[in-house]
């Protein structure tokens, strides 16, 4: 049998409002002080936006605004210039726009989660600060395209929850900085989607030629909930920097690929938690 090790810290919401500027972190561990609790700022919270004139309401001088639960059914039009963090969770918006969030220069932290997001569309505006985007709980059916985005510091993102069945390739390859790939309770490996492509995690198409692919940085990934049957290689190996793996509560998990874990050099940490077919892996796999 091999050992399970269960969920590392989780990092919540609250905890990225500490979000700061210091330079990339390489690891885990890094990335956890990243979000530090201690560095909360002051949250506006509370705010009546049909009391303010437009005018007013951009010439606020605040950072941090909090505006969840508010039926809001589009990007609110008017908001502060200057904020860095903007809680829009469990409202009622059904699209995103990278042409909305490119007017907040200074926006790194941007939660949606529980809406009805159906479509992401980055375009290609700058979106140059932001690191932590929360996207869970929505009703995405396909992950937002990467054709001609490239938000360069995005560090964070969760689509957990969303009915996405199909990972395309280089699905990820305009984050050239994402760490951390939440992708749990999805509908990857649902009969009739595509699951996940050879080349999902990929950064560039030298296919074949592993050796001179740019690199993916993402370090922890979620697939718990999901459906998949096998964890394959053919999109595994791509995931050179990864250190934590979740196979939680896979029921259809049967396998892992003969040569899985030496494409994932950095692995330390696998969490399979209530995956109960998996129970004939071969230990030698983990030598
Ligand atoms: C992924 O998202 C789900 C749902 O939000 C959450 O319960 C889970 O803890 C997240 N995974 C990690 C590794 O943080
Ligand atoms: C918000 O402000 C408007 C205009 O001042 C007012 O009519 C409305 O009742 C306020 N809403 C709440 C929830 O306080
Ligand atoms: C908003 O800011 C601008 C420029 O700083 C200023 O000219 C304007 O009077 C302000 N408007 C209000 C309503 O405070
Ligand atoms: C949202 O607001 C409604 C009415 O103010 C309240 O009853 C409900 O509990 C709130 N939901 C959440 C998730 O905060």
């Amino acid at each position: 049998m091999f050992s399970l090790l269960l969920a590392l810290s989780l990092l919540a919401w609250e905890a990225a409002a500490g979000l700061t500027d210091r330079a990339a972190p390489a690891a885990l561990g890094d990335f956890t002080t990243l979000f530090q609790l201690a560095q909360q700022d002051h949250w506006e919270n509370d705010v009546n936006l049909t009391s303010m004139s437009c005018e007013d309401l951009r010439n606020k001088t605040w950072t941090h605004l909090q505006l969840n639960n508010n039926s809001l059914q589009a990007f609110p039009a008017c908001l502060p210039g200057g904020l860095e963090a903007l809680d829009l969770g469990a409202n009622q918006l059904t699209v995103l726009s990278g042409v909305e969030i490119a007017n907040f220069p200074k926006l790194r932290a941007l939660s949606l989660r529980h809406n009805c997001l159906q479509e992401v569309a980055w375009g290609t505006g700058a979106l140059s600060s932001l690191q932590f985007l929360d996207l869970s709980a929505n009703k995405l059916s396909s992950l937002p395209s990467c054709h001609t985005a490239h938000l360069q510091n995005l560090k964070w993102l969760s689509l957990a929850g969303n009915p996405i069945s199909e990972v395309q390739p280089l699905a990820f390859s305009c984050y050239p900085q994402l760490q951390f790939l939440n992708l749990s309770a999805t509908l990857l490996g649902r009969e009739n989607g595509g699951g996940i492509s050879a080349l999902a995690f990929a950064m560039n198409v030298l296919k074949g030629d592993t050796g001179h692919r740019a690199r993916s940085t993402i370090d922890v990934l979620d697939l718990s909930g999901t459906f998949l049957e096998k964890i394959q290689q053919e999109w595994a190996q791509d995931l050179v920097s990864l250190r934590s793996l979740h196979l939680a509560r896979m029921a259809q998990l049967r396998s892992f690929d003969a040569d899985l874990f030496k494409s994932l050099p950095k692995l330390r940490e696998l969490n399979c938690q209530d995956s109960r077919a998996l129970s004939g892996v071969r230990t030698e796999l983990f030598d």
